[in-house]
This record gives structure tokens, C-alpha cells and sequence, in this order.
């Protein structure tokens, strides 16, 4: 029987009790798992889950970040009976392995081992003796360089999940060959963490719309009065630059929704906000705008929201932007942690792709070389 070592990433969100909140990613390679089971392999699922203190002794692990918790998610998703082992490497975990019926197979937190992230040879060669081939099915941990990323596949005959070919098909239509006009929508609180992907991608597309607290840096730049609201300083200098180079590219709010101090909320014309106001969100002449930019366009990618998303009140633009993505004929592409929860709060939506990924979805587009890529020959 043919073993798969799958690296996935089930880094999934728990509540309190330590039960799955979401389970996209679970879900997200079931091609994957699916194609496996259906050629009668075993599965050994390898992931990690948050981020524990490492340790060699396995009393010290928090189970608080066991994958035992899971199991029974896992289970669900692909109707199918999981074999956890509590244990990563050695002799035992071998022989449990290979005298498992079981096609799913959950091995412990890969970061409870202090090798992983120490990106350690070793560590690495004691898990490829546990398969016979290497699948990696997770951009999101593509960006990390740790054992089971970017050495274990360097060790065994290896492979790319089917999940992970999506998303690098849809970084092929976003980056290589893109259908034009190619629209770049980008939300959230910070210019300065946004910013090496905007300076990769505003030579290569028509344009960039920009939304959340980050456009308010853009609009102090152009001299607008911006209230109380969020903005960053030491980046006014940078927004300038950015708009006088790609002045017919950028493409900003126009009015914005916001808090009095007194506590009522209000609808003010960008062009001249009062001093007292802070603003939380796009307001409805903006999405007139970012759709007539939006409507034509053939490629259309999103990363970021533009509103307070975790407040009820100023959700509304990044809900019409969903909208607007949902009904729009071009290719559809999103990703990042706070896109992928904005998603979530919609029942449905019908985005061409959705990458699972945050941190690794910016840095790809920040055009960074990805650790766990290369060692698949994938850049
Ligand atoms: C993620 O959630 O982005 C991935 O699982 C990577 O997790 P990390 O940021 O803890 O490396």
C-alpha cells in the first residue's frame, strides 16, 4: 500500500472548547485526499496547528494545540475514519503507520517538534522514512521555511496537491498571463504593510483601487481632510510619490461612512470631512465608482477589506465589493486572513478562486521567492 506523507495546512480557527470554527481549510483538499483514497493509499496528514513552544519532551506539549482536536472535523469532511497518532517520528510511529487499514492517518502538531521550524535536516529525514512520496497541498505555509515546507520534499519523490495547483494557476492569470483590464482591489488598515505588494503590482495593471484605513494615507496625501480618522504619517510622503507616478491608476474613496463624537453615525463627502468624525468604511458613492472600474474588467483580484469588518455597522463595502466580484465576467481572485474572513460572513459568493493563504498570498505577490515553491521546482 502506497504511503502519502500530505503536507497540508489545517491551521484552522477553534473556540474555546477547542472546536473547529472554519473549516475551509479542511475542505480545501479534499481533491487531494479524495484522489488518494479513491487509489487505495494511505494518508499521513502532516500540519501544523497555531504556534506552541516546541519541546523533544512530549509531557511539555500544550494540548491546546494538539491536532487531536481535528480529528473529528476531518472525519466529517471527507466521511471517512481518522487515525490519530500522538507522535511524529520514530520506530513506533512507523510501525503504526504501516499496519494501519485506515486511509486518513493525523499526526501530531508538526510544530511541537522543535525541528520544524528550526528548518532541520534531520528532523525532516526522520519524517520522510514514515511515507514513500511527498505531496505538498498548502500555499498558506509555502512561505515558511520549516522541515516539512522546504526540506522534506527535497528528500522524497514528491508531488503538487491539487489545491496548491489552483492556486498557482490563479497566480499564473494574475502575474503572467492576465486578461486585461486587470483590476487590483486592496483594503485594510495599513499603507506600510500593503505597500511592497502595491509597488510589485502597479506597474503590471490597469489599476488599483484602495479601500479601508490605508486609503486614508492616499487621501492626506492629496491634501483632503480626513477627520480623526486612522492614517499613517510617516507614509504621506510615500502615498504622494505613488499618486503623481500612477496618477490614472490609483482610484480612491469618495466619500466615507463614519462616528461623530457624539456617537451618531454619519455619511460625509470625502472632500471635506469634519474634524469630529472618524471614518470606518467606504461609502455608497464609492462602490458606484469602484463598479464602473470593476464592470469592465477581465481579471480582478481582492485582498484586504475596506471597512472596520469586525464591527456589523461598517461592513457594507466590503459586502458590496463581494457582491461586485460575485457578479463581475471577469476571473475573480482573492486571498489573505482578513479577505478569507470577510468571505466567511457571506452565505455565498461565486469568486473564481479563493486562496486559503495570508501571509503567503501577500508575500507571493510581493513577487519574494517562497521557500516551500522552490524546493518543489515551482519558482
Ligand atoms: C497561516 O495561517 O497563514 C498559515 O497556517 C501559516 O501559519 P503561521 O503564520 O503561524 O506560520
Amino acid at each position: 500500500m502506497l504511503t502519502v506523507l500530505l503536507r497540508c495546512d489545517l491551521n484552522v480557527p477553534l473556540d474555546k472548547e477547542g472546536a473547529v470554527l472554519d473549516n475551509s481549510r479542511i475542505v480545501a483538499i479534499q481533491d487531494t485526499v479524495n484522489f488518494f483514497l479513491n487509489n487505495n493509499a494511505r494518508i499521513v496528514l502532516l500540519t501544523h496547528l497555531g504556534r506552541p513552544s516546541p519541546s523533544h519532551d512530549s509531557s511539555q506539549w500544550n494540548p491546546s494545540f494538539s491536532t487531536l482536536l481535528l480529528k473529528t472535523a476531518i472525519e466529517k469532511a471527507f466521511q471517512n475514519d481518522v487515525l490519530y497518532i500522538n507522535g511524529l517520528i520514530g520506530k513506533d510511529i512507523f510501525s503504526t503507520i504501516q499496519k494501519s487499514n485506515q486511509g486518513l492517518i493525523l499526526l501530531e502538531n508538526l510544530r511541537y517538534h522543535p525541528g520544524e521550524e528550526a528548518n532541520d535536516f534531520d528532523f525532516a529525514k526522520e519524517l520522510s522514512y514514515l511515507g514513500d512520496i511527498y505531496v505538498n497541498d498548502a500555499f498558506s505555509v509555502c512561505h515558511r521555511a520549516h522541515a516539512s515546507v522546504s526540506q522534506l520534499p527535497l528528500l522524497m519523490n514528491h508531488s503538487v496537491g491539487c489545491s496548491l495547483q489552483k492556486d498557482m494557476d490563479a497566480f499564473h492569470r494574475i502575474l503572467k498571463k492576465p486578461l486585461k483590464p486587470l483590476v487590483v482591489c486592496m483594503g485594510g488598515a495599513k499603507l506600510s504593510t500593503k505597500l511592497p505588494i502595491i509597488e510589485h503590482l502597479l506597474p503590471r495593471i490597469d489599476y488599483l483601487i484602495v479601500g479601508g484605513a490605508m486609503a486614508h494615507t492616499f487621501l492626506k496625501a492629496k491634501g483632503h481632510s480626513i477627520g480623526s480618522s486612522m492614517y499613517e504619517d510617516s507614509y504621506v510622503d510615500t502615498a504622494s510619490s505613488l499618486l503623481e507616478k500612477y496618477s490614472s491608476s490609483i482610484i480612491l474613496p469618495i466619500d466615507g461612512i463614519g462616528i461623530h463624537y457624539t456617537g451618531t453615525l454619519i455619511t460625509t463627502d470625502l472632500s471635506d470631512v469634519p474634524d469630529d468624525v472618524t471614518l470606518y468604511d467606504v461609502g455608497n458613492n464609492s462602490i458606484k465608482l469602484f463598479e464602473s472600474i470593476i464592470g469592465p474588467a477581465e481579471t480582478i483580484v481582492w485582498n484586504g477589506p475596506f471597512g472596520k469588518i469586525e464591527d456589523p455597522r461598517f461592513q457594507s463595502g466590503t459586502l458590496s465589493l463581494i457582491h461586485m466580484l460575485s457578479n463581475s465576467k471577469g476571473i475573480t481572485i482573492a486571498g489573505g486572513g482578513e479577505t478569507n474572513y470577510a468571505l466567511s460572513l457571506v452565505k455565498d459568493h461565486s469568486l473564481t478562486h479563493v486562496n486559503q493563504g495570508g501571509g503567503a498570498f501577500l508575500e507571493y505577490l510581493e513577487g519574494r521567492i517562497l521557500p516551500g515553491l522552490s524546493a518543489l521546482g515551482l519558482q
